[in-house]
Parts: structure tokens; sequence; C-alpha cells
């Protein structure tokens, strides 16, 4: 059942054009589809079908019933062993069950309405068929369905009809006038109403825009609806691409495992990532709205327009689209600060997952179930990183050519990254040298870099080597291309022109038209080389890896001193942010030592008189100050330790926390009170970067369980007039259990017990608390009459936020380990997406200590010998237990 990229066929038959109908019942649904077939060559090779939980009512080959000899039916396929020669039609009628369909996958019901979800390999659970992308068909979708439960019916394309029948059942006929892989159908019925707006393309075409949802939920669209109308034109001005369609709409459901979908035409989305109001929704909620709204609308040319061959390319799309979004986000905010985001996310989610059992290439070579490699983050983010390396290399024009040659040779195909590479290479004659790698190899190279400056010479070299790490299946690796943008700093802490580097034998100019250049790219292809700057007439500072410019782990010998130097002086803010991290990472793993050795907690005076220096720089962005004073998360210190250790990491990041807090506590009170503001809620980025350093000082101060700051920070919360204040006044509240934690938390449940979206931040929120312990609160709440296992938002509040605290989840007693066991087993019967998701929390497990080990396996153990377990888990539980 494992699938390889290297057994990668064509396939025997392709489908011109799907003709579907779609008889939506309450008790079952009769689904059928007429294609016409055509045979790749002439032959006779056999027809097979995908299909799983369906009940097959009839097969037809030209018009002719099939009987029983003539296909073959087993629980995954219908095979029908020797079709007609040339081009034949085939019918096909299937009865299914989509108010029994709890793994929201294919056709399912959610709050009463009909909605679907195909990717990756959904379509398989609707109709029988040949479910992978690289077969591309026009469809027409004809729904019927009763009228008043019903009355909204939509499917991909243009409304081709509409009209009532007989009994209270009404029909429409969808017609999708562009080839699409199965993947990308979808249909929604049900109770809804919509924000109705238009967009004029470029070219003049009006565009209808609909946001669906149930109608009391149709004033939070607003935001949604102008995202979407951003995306548009943002991917118009910048990479030309323009709406194909009349129509766009976009449906919001309740259950959704995933974030949302780019189906052709109708998006459907998790209902968290289009409603947003000031009151119900944080910044941070409306800043994700932006990015997945822009995201699945850019899908409709990089995934949708050109698609993927098979799915091992997923990164051609997802790595291509979320690279897009990020950019569109960051052209409507602040570039660095996303750029800062962005990174924190991979370092820590992506980082650990490519250093564990899961690690995988941004193209893996098998898979059992395609939707773990979804989950399992390390191909969309790092995708998204690999496609920046392009741009990094190229410059926004040439980047752009790469972009507009790969529509013009792959529009209406499903292609593979390497005609991606190919298109960006081939548009500017560019030497890519081993760029491939990055598809190919897993793990995150590890880079060390050592410098050294002649004064006689006025030379400064910079010596790097490379290694990348052997993971599961690839025990030695080539060493890659990586892309290291540096500058220098001299003394006064400006960047020094730089004009030419000598490497690998030659010397190459860097100075442009004579003009100097400020920042340059080392390109490292080898594992070990030197790069030597010349006429440099002072000892510079480095600043290496300017805006992340690969995903890779760096080591450097830079000082402590060199580092606050950057953190104060560097040119480029990313830098500036990160060396403020490797300073604050250094230090706390030093204290882990400390605190592991029993010795007393101190804290490095010039750490504090560092992030005091940054709190008052008034030149600096409030946003840019939020994020250079938040602390490195548990998770990324326990990855750089030799065995994790979850207690002495928490002990000295609270301790830290704590001090800083304490010691700059006339700065904080002072963030407070001035970066209050009586206006509206606005969304936009001053506004959000004010109130997220007011939040975070906010937090620091509460930290102090002193009376009069856990006072400040409870009126904050009774006079906050949006959710970003409330929330973040509750949460700083919550880091002190006691009398007025408890009294806060159940009047905000009492405020929003009727907001479903609200209530699952309540939910996450005392899930993710750290006080020991905590399991059993959360166990309790399992029970509470607002949870449900059967919703994928409520699990990853509840279930999610509990592993997300090192201390409760690894609590030494295995008491975080026998919980999360249990429910993956409960959850795998229900929805195995969601539960496979869950058990990934496992997949660091030999990180730990012998006696953790020894409990999580034995929870492990116990997953993988559960009956009936789904292989979605299977595979995540099972590849644990092997690496
Ligand atoms: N293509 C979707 C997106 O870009 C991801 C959804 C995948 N869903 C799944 N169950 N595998 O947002
Ligand atoms: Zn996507």
């Amino acid at each position: 059942k494992e699938i390889f990229l290297k057994d990668y066929k064509l396939p025997d038959y392709y489908f011109d054009s799907v003709d579907l109908s779609f008889l939506l019942g309450e008790e079952k649904t009769i689904v059928s589809s007429k294609i016409t077939v055509f045979p790749r060559v002439d032959g006779s090779s056999p027809l097979v079908l995908d299909g799983a939980d369906l009940k097959l009512l009839s097969v037809k080959v030209n018009g002719e019933e099939l009987k029983n000899g003539d296909y073959h039916l087993d629980s995954r396929h219908l095979t029908i062993p020797s079709p007609p020669s040339g081009t034949f039609t085939l019918e096909i009628v299937t009865e299914i069950y989509p108010q029994k369909n709890t793994s929201l996958e294919g056709l399912y019901k959610s709050s009463g309405n009909f909605c679907t979800q195909c990717e990756a390999e959904g379509f398989r659970k609707i109709t029988f068929y040949q479910d992978r992308p690289d077969i591309m068909a026009k469809y027409t979708v004809r729904i019927e369905a009763d009228k008043s439960l019903y009355p909204v019916l939509l499917s991909n394309g243009n409304l081709l009809g509409q009209g009532d029948l007989e009994g209270g059942k009404h029909y429409a006929l969808w017609e999708d006038p562009f080839k699409k892989p199965c993947y990308l159908f979808a249909l929604v019925a049900g109770q809804l109403e919509s924000r109705d707006d238009t967009f004029v393309t470029c070219s003049g075409r009006n565009v209808s825009l609909r946001i669906w949802t149930p109608a009391q939920d149709v004033h939070k669209t607003a935001h949604a609806m102008y995202s979407l109308k951003a995306a548009m034109k943002w991917d118009e001005d910048v990479f030309g691409l323009e709406y194909d369609l009349d129509l766009f709409n976009i449906v919001a459901v309740p259950d959704f495992n995933m974030g949302a979908m780019e189906n052709k035409s109708l998006n459907i989305f998790n209902s968290k990532l289009v409603l947003a109001s000031p009151e119900t929704a944080s910044d941070a909620d409306y800043a994700a709205i932006l990015g997945v709204i822009g995201h699945e609308y850019f899908h409709n040319w990089t995934g949708n327009r050109v698609t993927c061959r098979d799915w091992f390319q997923l990164s051609l799309k997802e790595g291509l689209t979320v690279f897009r979004d990020q950019e569109f986000s960051s052209d409507m905010g602040s570039r660095t600060v996303k750029r800062i985001a962005d990174v924190s996310r991979l370092r820590i989610s992506q980082f650990p997952q490519d250093a564990g059992p899961m690690a995988h290439p941004v193209r893996p070579h098998s898979y059992i179930k395609m939707d773990n490699f979804y989950t399992v983050i390390i191909l969309v983010y790092q995708g998204a990183e690999v496609v920046r390396m392009y741009k990094t290399l190229l410059g926004s024009q040439g980047f752009r050519k790469g972009m507009d040659l790969y529509f013009k040779r792959h529009d209406g195909q499903a292609v593979t990254c390497e005609d991606f590479f190919a298109a960006m290479r081939d548009a500017n004659d560019a030497d890519f040298a081993n760029f491939l790698q990055w598809y190919s190899q897993a793990g995150t190279p590890l880079v060390k870099v050592t410098s050294s400056y002649d004064a006689a010479a006025h030379t400064f070299t910079l010596k790097f080597s490379q290694e990348v790490p052997p993971t599961p299946g690839q025990p030695v690796k080539e060493p890659m291309f990586i892309p290291v943008v540096s500058g220098l700093l001299d003394s006064s802490g400006k960047d020094m022109p730089l004009s030419s580097v000598y490497h690998d034998g030659a010397l190459r100019s860097i100075a442009n038209n004579s003009e100097p250049a400020y920042s340059t790219i080392l390109r490292l292809t080898k594992k070990e080389e030197e790069f030597v700057f010349s006429d440099i007439h002072e000892r510079p500072v480095p600043s290496l890896l300017r805006g992340f410019s690969a995903p890779i782990r760096l080591e450097s010998d830079l000082s402590d001193s060199d580092l606050f130097f950057l953190l104060a002086h560097d040119s480029d803010d990313f830098n500036r942010w990160e060396a403020g991290q490797v300073l604050a990472r250094k230090l706390m793993l030093s204290l882990v030592v400390d605190f592991q050795q029993g010795k007393p907690l101190v804290l490095n005076p010039k750490f504090v008189q560092g992030l005091r220096s940054i709190l008052c720089d008034s030149s600096l962005e409030k946003e840019f100050i939020a994020k250079a004073i938040t602390l490195p998360g548990e998770g990324e210190i326990m990855d750089m330790m030799e065995v994790a250790d979850p207690d002495a990491v928490h002990a000295v990041r609270s301790f830290i926390r704590k001090q800083l807090a304490s010691e700059l506590k006339a700065d904080f009170l002072s963030l407070v009170e001035n970066n209050r503001s009586s206006e509206e809620y606005v969304f936009n980025h001053p506004n959000m970067a004010r109130r997220a350093l007011k939040n975070i000082a906010l937090a620091y101060l509460a930290s102090l369980e002193d009376q009069e700051l856990t006072e400040l920070a409870l009126h904050e919360y009774k006079t906050a007039t949006n959710m970003t204040e409330q929330f973040a006044a509750l949460a700083a509240i919550a880091q002190n259990p006691g009398k007025i934690h408890d009294e806060v938390l159940a009047d905000f449940y009492t405020k929003w017990q009727d907001d479903f979206l609200v209530v699952n931040k309540w939910f996450a929120l005392q899930a993710m608390s750290d006080v020991p312990g905590n399991v059993e609160n959360v166990r309790n709440l399992l029970s509470h009459p607002a949870y449900d296992l059967r919703n994928p938002n409520k699990v990853y509040s509840l279930i999610g936020g509990f592993c997300s605290s090192p201390v409760n989840f690894h609590a030494k007693d295995g008491s975080g380990y026998k919980f999360l066991g249990e429910i993956v087993v409960q959850l795998d019967k229900i929805n195995p997406q969601v539960a496979s998701r869950m058990v990934s929390a496992f997949s660091r497990w030999r990180r730990y200590d012998e006696t953790r080990q020894n409990l999580a396996k034995a929870q492990l153990e116990m997953i993988v010998s559960a009956n009936g377990l789904s292989e979605n888990v299977f595979e995540i539980a099972s590849k644990c237990l092997a690496a």
C-alpha cells in the first residue's frame, strides 16, 4: 500500500468530459456519472477506477449495462478488464451516505449543509473514477435536492440553468469550461446567504464575488471580501494573472479538516478562516484570513490552471502558492514582520519534523496516505522556501520572467517540479548548479561559518562548511546549493561597500557598474569553501543569511558582542531580530545547564540591557519590537539539546520572562499605557503593531503574579473593545492559577458561549496551560457541553492545544502521553485525518529521556496494534516507532 514516485506511469486511459448528477437525499445520495473515455494508446489494457465506501448500483459501457462478470469489484477498485477500443462512454451509478461521513472527506454534511473535500483522494468516496491529478476533464454537474432544506445549490464554473421540480424539489446545472483534475471538484447545497460584490479585472471582465455562510454570519464576511479583492488585484499587479470566469464563490463551513480548499471557482473554507468581526476575531485571525483567502485564490493559476502530475509533486502547487501568499501578506503589511513570523513557524514546526521520523524531502519518494504529507508541513513550508530561493537568485524581474514562461509552457497541463525548475532556468539562462537537490534530499542543512580578518592584506575571509544530516532512508547526503545573502558592517554599524570577492579560484566583482553593493549572494555548493572579500579596511562584523535567504541552520563564530552589535545596527531588520534570537538561545541553553546542575539562575545583565535598548528605541517599528522581545519557544530550545528536558527548559524560560518583567517593569508599564487606543478597531499595520506591543508588555507584567499587575490585566480585559485586546488580557491573567483566573475564564465563556469560534479560543487557552497536572482539567473539558470530538477545530483547540504544552504533554508520569494515546484511538474511528495530525505530537519521542521514551513508546505500540486502525494513523505511528 506504499506508493513510490519511481513507479509513476502515464494513465492508460484519459477522460474527456464528465457529466455528474447528484440526487441529494436525507438517507442517501445517488451519484450518476457519464464519462467520455479514450485510450492513451490503442491496445486493450484494463480500465481501473478507484472507489471507497461506495455502493455500486450500475455500470454501463456505450449504453449497455455490464453484467457481473464484465467487471470486477473489490474494496478499493472497480475494474473493467476489456473495455472497447477507441473512445467510449462509461456510465456509473453509485449510492453514498454523506450523513454518516464523519471523515469529512468526499461528500459530507456540516451543520445540515452538504459540502465536499476531494483533495487529495476524496473524490473516490463520491464515485468510481481515475482519482489522480493527471486526469483532467471538463465537467458538468446537475444537483437535485429539496428546495426548502437546500435552497442554494453550488458547483464549479458557470450556472447553466436552474428550476423547480415536483415534490418540493429543485435543481441547478453547472458547467466548468476549464479542464480540471477531480480533486478540484466541489459541490455545496444548503441554507446559505451571501455577501455579494464585484471585481473588474484588468481586461475589463466583471466578476461576481459571493461569500456564502449561514444567514447570521454574513455580517462577519466583510474582511474576507476585502481580502479577496485585494488578492485579485495583487495577482494582476505582481504576476499579471487575471481571473478567468465571471463568478467566484467562497463557502464557509464549520466542520473542515484543513484550512481551506481551492476548488475551481468554488473555494470551500473552514469558517475560522472566513468569519471575523472586531469583537470576535483577533489580529492574528484577521491576518490568517487575508493570507488564506489569498492563498486559495492564487491557486487558480498555480494549482488549477497548471496542476500536479502526481501527488509527489504537491510542492509544485503548495510551495509556490504558499510563497505567493507570503509575498501578498508582506506587501499588504510589514515585510520584515511577516518574514520573522514565517521563519519562526519554520523553526517551530518544520525543522523538528525534518529531524524526526517523518523527515522527507520537498518531493517525497513514497507515501502510504497522501493526506499525511499536507499535515507534515515540511513539504509546504520548505517548498515555499525553495521557491523563495529562485527569487533571491533571480531577482523580482527574473522570477517574473520564469513564472511567465512556466504559464506559457504549461497552462492546462499536469506537470512536475522539474518543469517549474526548467522554466525558471530557461527564462533567465541561469546556472542553478545542483539546486534540484532541494527537491530530493531531506533534512535541514547545517552550515558552519568562521571568519578571519587580515589587516595587512585588507581581506576578510568567510570559511563555510555544510552538512546535511542523515534522515530515514537517506543515510548519505550530497552538498546543497545554498544562497547566503551577506553584508559586512563597519565599526559605526553601517554596511561596508563591497567591491569584489575571491572564490573558487576566481575574483568576482560585486560592484554593479561601478556602483558599490552593500549586500551580496554567496553561492555555497561544496562541502567546504571560502570567500575572501578584498578592500576591507577594518575588521567588519558579518551579517549572514540576510532575510533568511536559505532554509538552513547556521552556526557562526560571532561573539556575543558581535551579536549585540548586529541587534543594534544591522540594516537588515530580519537579521537584527535574528541576532537577538541567537543571543537568547545561547542564554537559555546555558541556563538550562545551570538548572540541571542545581545552580541558582542568574540573568546576564547585558541581555536585559540589550532588550531595554530595543524597547526604548523609538525609531523601531512597534511590531518588530514585539517580535524582538519574544523569547524563542521551548520546543526550539529542546531541539538544540542532546536530550530534551522539558521541565528545565520551561523553568528557564519562565525565569527569564519574570526576570525581564521585573527589571523592565517601568518600561512595560509605559508601553501598556502609551499603546491604548479608544478608536474603533481597524485592521492595518500601525494598529496591529500597537496592539501587539501592548499585549506582550501586559503578558510580561502579569507573569509577575503581583496583585496590582493582575488588576491592570483585569482592567484591560474589562475595558477591551476588540477580541485582540480582550483575549490577550485573558491570556495574561490565565498564566497564574487562582480565583481571578477561574472567574475571568468563566466570565469569558458566559459572554461568548454562542459563538463557537470564540469558544474554541477558550478551549485552546485552557488546554495550553502550563499549570502542572492540567491533563485532568483537559479531560473534564472533553465532556463540556460545547465540546465535540467530531469537529476538527475543537480537536485542534483542545487536544492540539494540550500537546503544545511541553510541561503537561511530556509530564514525567506519562499522563499526557496516555491521554493522547486514548484520544487518538477514539478519534481514528471518527476522522482518520484529524487523528493522524494529533498522533504526530509523538513524533519526537526519542529526543527525551529514557523514562519518557518508554512511556511514549508504549502508547505508540498500543495505537499501532489497535483494531481497524486507519492507514493515516498507521503510517505516522509506525514510522515513529521504526525511526
Ligand atoms: N490544497 C489545500 C490548500 O491549499 C489543502 C487541503 C488539503 N486537504 C487535505 N485533506 N489533504 O489549502
Ligand atoms: Zn494550497
